[in-house]
């Protein structure tokens, strides 16, 4: 054998014994880690989060926990992401969506794994509310696995704000916003602050829930409302003039700079989810009830207009076994108690250890569990209407802020429910 060709074969054998550690320790990576999605990233949005990831981690030291998170309310940027990655079948091992409705083209388009079996093994048919189960059943089986009840309709100011513009107590009702907002407008200041447009939608639904009353909002998503009847019309109505006394035109970039401008005084309500609380409290750090104050959105005391945030598993996942680990830390007791406090919302599951929700939470909670209360479910958030009925009245509400055509709008609603269903 040549000198030279000796010398090349201890060049590739050097190289193979190098690359061996490379090769192995690279794929032991790709075996231990999990990638979680969700756009829980930036205040108040995260801190809950990284809770339930850090004890996911105690439990599971060898686990590289990717937290792939995009940025924006409501996931308005994250639900394009990761539709393209599920076209593209690449999907993150476990991601974030609503209970309800909003999971129906998943489940149909066969990206999720039934986890009815998980549900059994835990025991989460008796931890979890019945009303809660029903909305998770889809084709009689369940996909996702829900760590909060969050609550939609909520106005929030600043008590301050309030007594300075001898405004004795928050809105009972949308015609006495109006009042409010004409003197509020007198004397300089905005009435209610708004964000993009899914907290233009979220105000819709709220106005909706305030002016139909319960059974009049939930049969807008069951038919039993008509979209073209006069009460939707009249209710539309108030929603432009709600809109009129707003700074919708120059709207803030997401719903965290929507409730600075009521806390720093230059409007005076806005009405946000209870993730708000996080915010508030936690980031900001203020003070309930003497800096920040919250309520039931007018008409609607009594009423809990819930969503649910839930955990996938995804068909083609790269580390389904960590993934159902995930899982089972969302779905548990002590996951749950780490992630709501911290999230502005209460567990999912019935048995919290109630000790740890104070100020805001403690009456979250008494309100959620009291009989007399009426649950409806979000639009916004995924609950009562399926995906492209959704982004169908997305189009149409871009629309009608901009027209105020209400009658066109309740026309297409109503026509879109039955081209989607
Ligand atoms: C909701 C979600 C909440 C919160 C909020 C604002 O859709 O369910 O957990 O993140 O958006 O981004």
């Amino acid at each position: 054998m040549s000198q030279g060709r000796i010398a090349l074969m201890v060049l590739v054998a050097v190289a193979l014994i190098a690359a061996l550690p490379l090769v192995s320790s690279s794929s032991a990576t790709a075996q231990d880690q999990v990638e979680v999605f969700s756009w829980w990233t930036g205040p108040g949005e995260d801190e809950g989060l990284a809770a339930m990831v850090e004890e996911f981690r105690k439990a599971n030291p060898d686990v590289d926990f990717v937290n792939a998170t995009v940025s924006g309310g409501a996931g308005s940027n994250a639900k394009a992401i990761l539709a393209s990655r599920l076209l593209a079948n690449d999907p993150p091992d476990s991601y974030q969506r609503h209970a309800g409705l909003e999971l129906q083209d998943d489940v149909r388009s066969g990206k999720v794994v039934d986890l009815t079996s998980l549900y059994d093994a835990e025991g989460w048919r008796q931890v979890f509310p019945p009303g809660l189960l029903d909305n998770l059943t889809i084709d009689g089986k369940i996909y996702s696995v829900p760590v909060n009840i969050h609550r939609a309709n909520l106005i929030w100011y600043n008590p301050q704000t309030l007594q300075a513009l001898g405004i004795k107590a928050p809105p009972a009702s949308w015609t006495e916003f109006l009042d409010q907002a004409a003197s509020i407008r007198k004397q300089g200041k905005t009435p209610l602050a708004l964000g993009p447009q899914w907290t233009q939608k979220h105000l819709l639904e709220t106005v909706l829930l305030g002016e139909l009353g319960a059974d009049g909002y939930v049969g807008l998503w069951n038919g039993r409302t008509s979209w073209r009847g006069p009460e939707v019309a009249r209710a539309l109505e108030t929603y432009m003039k709600v809109l009129a006394v707003s700074d919708v035109k120059s709207a803030a970039a997401d719903w965290q700079p929507q409730l600075d401008r009521v806390m720093s005084g230059s409007a005076v309500y806005a009405v946000m989810g209870d993730w708000s609380y996080a915010y508030l409290a936690l980031t900001k750090r203020l003070r309930w009830e003497s800096q920040y104050a919250v309520a039931a959105s007018p008409g609607s005391a009594g009423v809990f207009d819930f969503l649910s945030d839930a955990f996938t598993l995804s068909v083609g996942a790269r580390h389904p076994d960590l993934a159902r680990k995930w899982l089972v830390e969302c779905g548990s007791r002590v996951g749950q108690d780490l992630f709501n406090p911290r999230k502005g919302s209460i567990p999912a599951r019935t048995d919290p250890d109630v000790s740890l929700y104070h100020e805001y939470l403690a009456w979250d909670l008494q309100q959620w569990r009291d009989p007399k209360t009426r649950i409806v479910g979000s639009l916004t958030h995924g609950v009562v209407a399926n995906n492209a009925w959704n982004s169908e009245i997305d189009t149409a509400l871009g629309l009608l802020v901009q027209n105020g055509d209400v009658a066109k709008f309740a026309a297409t609603v109503e026509t879109k429910r039955r081209e989607t269903s």
